[in-house]
């Protein structure tokens, strides 16, 4: 399903090429639960947002479920984005001037659904927050901002589903409903899931960790749940 070969990425800052991902290689099954763990700055964000093609990676490529996305037009890459990927990141990226409601009735407007409401109301109560449509961000919890998030991320139903640190930002309780969730979709429906965290207790809710140090992927072998 996400085929990841050969992947370096260098940056250049302050006059010196520093190298944030180092020849990582990694295949990851349809349905498979994989938890991304490592110190931080060790790579795991750069690598989640290059298998999202969010970035372009210096060389070695990505295959996401039979297409390789790194040689394809920005406009191509957006697009097939769209139909496949659900992305969540750490510090939730609602709209601020949308309510609850309105954000995860976005992608499903994008896509051209015509019960984009009706279905956003759907996944706001499937997250258990069918009470907080009419909420603006500001007015809602991280937890709850969190959630809207994951609905939002999961409205399209795509086959895959990356998180960096979903729970960085939230208490260990409010934290678990978070993971809770991601697993119940992986479950469920069998979503590809991907996982950052610093969470080692969090990590082994997957199937797989895989951790990585310096750039390189330094072990990747099944958890022990
Ligand atoms: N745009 C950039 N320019 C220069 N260096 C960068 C850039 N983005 C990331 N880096 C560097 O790349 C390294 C890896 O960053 P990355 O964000 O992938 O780490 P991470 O494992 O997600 O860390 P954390 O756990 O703190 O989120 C870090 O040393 C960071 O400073
Ligand atoms: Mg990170």
């Amino acid at each position: 399903m996400i085929s990841v070969k050969n992947l370096t990425m260098r940056l250049t800052a302050g006059g010196r090429t520093i190298t944030i991902l180092d020849n990582v290689s990694l295949d990851i099954p349809a349905k498979q639960m994989v938890a991304i763990v490592g110190p931080s700055g060790s790579g795991k964000s750069t690598l989640l947002g290059l298998m999202a093609g969010l970035d372009r990676p210096t060389s070695g490529s990505i295959i996401l479920d039979g297409m390789e996305i790194t040689g394809l037009p920005e406009r191509d890459i957006t697009r097939y984005r769209r139909q496949k990927i659900g992305y969540i990141f750490q510090s939730f990226h609602l709209i601020p001037t949308l309510t609850a409601l309105e954000n995860v009735a976005v992608p499903l407007e994008l896509n051209g659904d015509a019960a984009a409401d009706e279905r956003a109301n759907e996944l706001l109560a499937a997250v258990g927050l069918r009470d907080r449509s009419g909420h603006y961000p500001v007015q809602l919890s991280g937890g709850e901002q969190q959630r809207v998030a994951v609905a939002r991320a999961f409205a399209c139903r795509p086959p895959i589903l990356l998180a960096d640190e979903p729970t960085g930002n939230l208490d260990s309780a409010t934290g678990r409903q978070v993971i809770d969730l991601l697993l119940g979709i992986n479950r469920d429906h069998g979503s590809t899931l991907v996982l950052v965290t610093h969470d080692q207790a969090l990590a082994e809710n997957a199937e797989r960790i895989v951790s990585l140090r310096d750039g390189r992927i330094e072990s990747d072998k099944p958890s022990g749940r």
